[in-house]
C-alpha cells in the first residue's frame, strides 16, 4: 500500500477545510508556487494581504512577509512553514542601532525598505519595496533630507534615479551580492541577443550592465512584453519558474555567481518546502504573533505605502 500522502491534494483540502489562503513569493520553490492562491512580489502580496478574507493566511516566503501580513490583519491567523525562514537583509538592520543611529539625523524621514522587521518598520515614517521605491521617494517634499534603510545597493540605485541625497544603512541582500560582473560580461559575450535583467538589490557595478531593473514582478513582465529570446536572469532563481511557464518559447539564464561554492539561491526562501507548508496547515503552527504596540507602530508607515501604491 502507498501511505505517501499527495501533499498537493491535501493542501487543497485543508485550503477548504479552513478558509485558508496561501500567498507565495517567487522566490519559493515551483511546487508551492504551483500550489499557491496568489504569488507576487513584496508590494503584490502586501496588497493581497491586506484584502483577502480568508480566516487563515499561509504565508509562503519569509519572517518580515508574513509579519507585514500579521501587521494588516491582527485577527487572521498568519503562519510561515518555517519560523527561521529569516533575511540576511532585514537581519542588517538591528532595530536597537538603528535608533542610535536615527538620533544622529533627527531632520530626516526615514523610509525603509520592507525587507527588514516589524521594530524597523514602527521607527520608519514610510515603507516601500522594490517596485515602487521611487514612487514612494517621490512622494516626500525635494528639500526634505531623507534615510534610506537597509538595502544600501537600492538606496545608492534611487539616489541616482531621483537625484535625492540620502543618507544610506549599510545593509545588502546575501543573495543580489554574490554576482559577478566579469561572468556575467563573457555570458552576455556568448549570447549577445539575450538582455541582461536585474533585480535592484544588486551592487550598482552589475546594474550598469543591466537593460531592465525591477522587481521580481517587474522583471517577469518585463520578460513576457519584451521581444528578445533570451534573458540572463540576475536574481533568485525561483523567479525562473514563472518566466519559464508563461514564457515557454523563451531561454532564461540564471546569472552566475562569483565563485564555484556561491548560489543564488535564497537559502531562507528555500527553507520553505511543499511537506513543511502542508505540516503547518494541518497544525496551524507556526504562527507570526506580534505585541499590539509594536503592530500598530509599523502598520503606519505600511499604510503610507499602500495608500501612495493603491
Ligand atoms: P520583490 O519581490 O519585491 O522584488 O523583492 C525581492 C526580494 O528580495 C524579496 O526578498
Ligand atoms: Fe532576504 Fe535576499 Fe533572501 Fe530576499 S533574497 S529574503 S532580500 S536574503
Amino acid at each position: 500500500v502507498d501511505v505517501r500522502l499527495d501533499l498537493f491534494a491535501e493542501i487543497e483540502r485543508l485550503k477548504k477545510e479552513k478558509n485558508a489562503v496561501i500567498l507565495a513569493h517567487y522566490y519559493q520553490e515551483p511546487d508551492i508556487q504551483d500550489v499557491a492562491d496568489f504569488i507576487g512580489d513584496s508590494l503584490g502580496l502586501a496588497q493581497q494581504a491586506a484584502r483577502t478574507d480568508a480566516d487563515i493566511i499561509v504565508f509562503a516566503g519569509v519572517h518580515f512577509m508574513a509579519e507585514t501580513a500579521k501587521i494588516l490583519n491582527p485577527h487572521k491567523k498568519v503562519l510561515l512553514p518555517d519560523l527561521k525562514a529569516g533575511c540576511s537583509l532585514a537581519d542588517s538592520a538591528p532595530p536597537e542601532l538603528f535608533k542610535k543611529f536615527k538620533e544622529k539625523y533627527p531632520d530626516h524621514v526615514v523610509v525603509s525598505y520592507v525587507n527588514c522587521s516589524a521594530g524597523i518598520k514602527a521607527l520608519s515614517d514610510i515603507i516601500c519595496t522594490s517596485s515602487n521605491a521611487e514612487k514612494i521617494i517621490e512622494s516626500i517634499p525635494k528639500d526634505q533630507p531623507i534615510i534610506f534603510a537597509p538595502d544600501r545597493n537600492l538606496g545608492a540605485y534611487l539616489v541616482k534615479k531621483t537625484g535625492r541625497d540620502m543618507v544610506l544603512w549599510n545593509g545588502a541582500c546575501m543573495v543580489h551580492e554574490i554576482f559577478s560582473l566579469e561572468k556575467i560580461t563573457r555570458l552576455k559575450a556568448l549570447h549577445p541577443g539575450a538582455k541582461v535583467i536585474a533585480h535592484p538589490e544588486c551592487e550598482a557595478a552589475v546594474l550598469e550592465v543591466a537593460d531592465y531593473i525591477g522587481s521580481t514582478t517587474g522583471l517577469l513582465k518585463f520578460s513576457q512584453r519584451d521581444d528578445a529570446q533570451e534573458y540572463i536572469v540576475v536574481t533568485e532563481t525561483g523567479i525562473l519558474h514563472q518566466m519559464q511557464k508563461n514564457n515557454p518559447g523563451k531561454t532564461f539564464i540564471p546569472a552566475p555567481p562569483n565563485n564555484a561554492c556561491a548560489c543564488n539561491d535564497c537559502p531562507h526562501m528555500k527553507l520553505n518546502t511543499l511537506e513543511k507548508l502542508y505540516l503547518c496547515m494541518e497544525y496551524e503552527q507556526p504562527e507570526i504573533t506580534m505585541e499590539e504596540h509594536l503592530r500598530l507602530a509599523a502598520k503606519k508607515p505600511i499604510d503610507r505605502m499602500l495608500e501612495i501604491s493603491a
